[in-house]
């Protein structure tokens, strides 16, 4: 099956109500758990690639291993710059065929942002490739927050495909305080907006939506690790809210790498005699691969549309 365009996935999500999960992916055990869960499930999936990834397993060697995937596959699968921070970054990514790129200039005043983020689109459509921006940096109207009138007119001046919203959401372990959450009355007011302004059912995108399982914690801690403080992430009946409002891409990266280090440090636990990669990186890759299958099936309920 050859690559599948975003937009394409884009388009059946909206129409399905799920979301797709676009999940991180740096080396092969991870890719090999992502696609073998989707493939099971029947999910369409998304796999990002950061710059951070394309150091460290290097360019060549992440499209190659994709490449083996998708060739080994018959779900659909899109291939996904994840915050791309420079125009010649995503302009790399959209000659090697990725089928969309993230521009995250949401640090930049808004004006400045969508300079950047058109400079992408225009380059990226004309070579068959969707554009996601993020709105709601410092300089948003409503300090780190989405304003949902600035994004309707960050969408129509940058041409930007899919936004990326920041409705309290952050990356990693230590997401929220206390009681704190998402806020989802804004995410609501944003599509509404969208809608309002002649936008459609816009995609929107949810970053930061691992919801940092206790369990994979414990097991961590169980097994000498140390995650202090208060980890915590975005709970499932958020994600699932979202999901209804219209997040049609939920951005998943810590909660596999939380499942990943939970099995390598049980099995180093467990076989401390063990020194086979395959024996340690195996129990990684099927601790991620059911991760995976839970959150397309009772998460973003995009299992099962594969082939819709
Ligand atoms: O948003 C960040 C993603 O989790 C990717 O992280 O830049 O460390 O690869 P990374
Ligand atoms: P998490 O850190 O919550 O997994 O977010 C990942 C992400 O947003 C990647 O862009
Ligand atoms: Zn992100």
């Amino acid at each position: 099956m050859p690559l599948t365009h975003t937009k394409e996935l884009f388009t059946k999500a909206l129409k399905g109500k799920y979301a797709l999960g676009a999940f991180n992916v740096n080396n092969m055990e991870l890719l090999q758990a992502i696609v073998e869960a989707c493939e099971e499930e029947k999910a369409p999936v998304m796999l990002q690639i950061s710059k951070g990834a394309r150091q460290y397993a290097n360019p060549v060697y992440l499209k190659k291993l994709v490449e083996a995937a998708i060739s080994l596959s018959n779900i659909p699968i899109a291939v996904h710059l994840d915050h791309g921070d420079s125009f010649d970054l995503c302009k790399e990514c959209i000659d090697e065929g990725f089928t969309s790129v993230m521009i995250d200039a949401s640090h930049e005043p808004f004006d400045k942002n969508i300079e950047i983020c058109r400079q992408v689109v225009d380059y990226a459509h004309k070579h068959n490739c969707v554009v996601e921006g993020e709105e709601g940096g410092n300089y948003s109207k409503e300090g780190h927050y989405t304003h949902p009138g600035e994004a309707v007119e960050f969408v129509q001046r940058s041409g930007v495909d899919s936004l990326a919203v920041a409705i309290g959401n952050s990356h990693g372990a230590y997401k929220f305080k206390g009681e704190q959450h998402l806020d989802l009355d804004r995410l609501a007011a944003i599509k509404k907006a969208l809608s309002d302004g002649g936008l459609g059912d816009y995609p929107l995108v949810l970053h930061g939506a691992s919801s940092v399982p206790k369990d994979l914690v414990e097991e961590i801690n169980n097994y000498g690790g140390q995650l202090g403080g208060e980890p915590a992430g975005v709970s499932e009946a958020d994600i699932e809210v979202a999901r209804r409002i219209g997040c049609t891409k939920v951005n998943i990266d810590t909660d596999l790498r939380l499942a990943m280090t939970a099995a390598i440090r049980k099995a180093f636990a467990e076989n401390p005699k063990e020194f086979d990669p395959r024996k340690y990186l195996g129990a990684g890759r099927m601790k991620v691969k059911e991760l995976v299958r839970h959150k397309v099936r009772d998460v973003l309920c995009c299992a099962g549309h594969a082939f819709d």
